[in-house]
């Protein structure tokens, strides 16, 4: 029985695919999955499918509900900003104290396997104090680092590690998904960032209209993902 936490050297990096690819690979290897979401900005209930909670309760087999996304990510705000300026929007506040209470219950109501997909990258503001780095400090979680391939994820990648680990934080796996039109080679990433931390895997881009091949380099990612969770 585990819990994850993903989180991401920043916002469109990948979180999402990553969690949704693993949740899929997971269910078919015969492992009850849950997912939460708890924070999303940007979050238009008329593209509800096309969310973030909409894309985990599809790769959960679950129906993308009022009720089951409200369920997963309770604290949505429609405009695309940090989540602090976007609850601020609304004239509302995120209580970083209930968030992190939502997602105790979550981890210890869990069947088996539990993903937490975190919001933005890891110091992203929730309030006027606290970031996203906070909640994952008072779950002490393990984590899996998430990173695009664009020129200059190097840096973000290493700063990231460096935040996580002066906080003593557990990185399982460090996982680069090729960024669309990327100009530097997957590849040549992962082995740069692999010289600072390990195990850094590269999830090559999916053309969305081929079908998935197994045995395809993403579906290895995936597998090599998984077997972490069987350990
Ligand atoms: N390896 C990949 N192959 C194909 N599409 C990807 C891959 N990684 C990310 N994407 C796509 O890029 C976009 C941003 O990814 P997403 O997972 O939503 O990022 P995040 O959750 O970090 O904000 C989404 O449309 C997602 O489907
Ligand atoms: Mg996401």
């Amino acid at each position: 029985m585990s819990a994850i936490f993903i989180t991401g050297t920043g916002t469109n990096v990948g979180k999402t695919y990553v969690a949704a690819a693993l949740i899929r690979r997971l269910r078919q290897m015969g492992r009850l999955v849950d997912a939460i979401k708890p924070v999303v900005s940007g979050y238009d209930p008329a593209q509800a499918a096309a969310s973030d909670p909409g894309v985990l309760l599809d790769a959960l087999g679950l129906p993308v509900t009022e009720s089951e996304i409200d369920r997963i990510s309770p604290w949505r705000f429609r405009a695309a900003l940090a989540p602090d300026l976007a609850a601020a929007r609304e004239g509302r506040r995120i209580d970083v104290d209930t968030v992190i209470k939502y997602c105790q219950t979550a981890i210890d109501r869990r069947r088996d396997i539990l993903l937490i997909e975190g919001a933005g990258g890891i110091m992203v503001p929730l309030d006027g104090e606290r970031t996203i780095l906070d909640v994952m400090m008072a779950l002490q979680l393990p984590l899996i680092l998430v990173a695009g391939s664009y020129l200059g994820t190097i840096s973000h990648t290493l700063t990231a590690l460096d935040a996580l680990y002066r906080r003593s934080m557990r990185v399982l796996a460090i996982i680069v998904s090729e960024t669309k039109g990327s100009t530097v080679p997957l590849d040549e990433t992962v082995a740069a960032i692999a010289r600072f931390a390990e195990p850094v895997i590269g999830l090559p881009r999916r053309d969305p209209s081929q079908p998935v091949q197994s045995g395809s380099p993403a579906n290895k990612t995936v597998d090599a993902l998984g077997r972490l969770f069987g350990q």
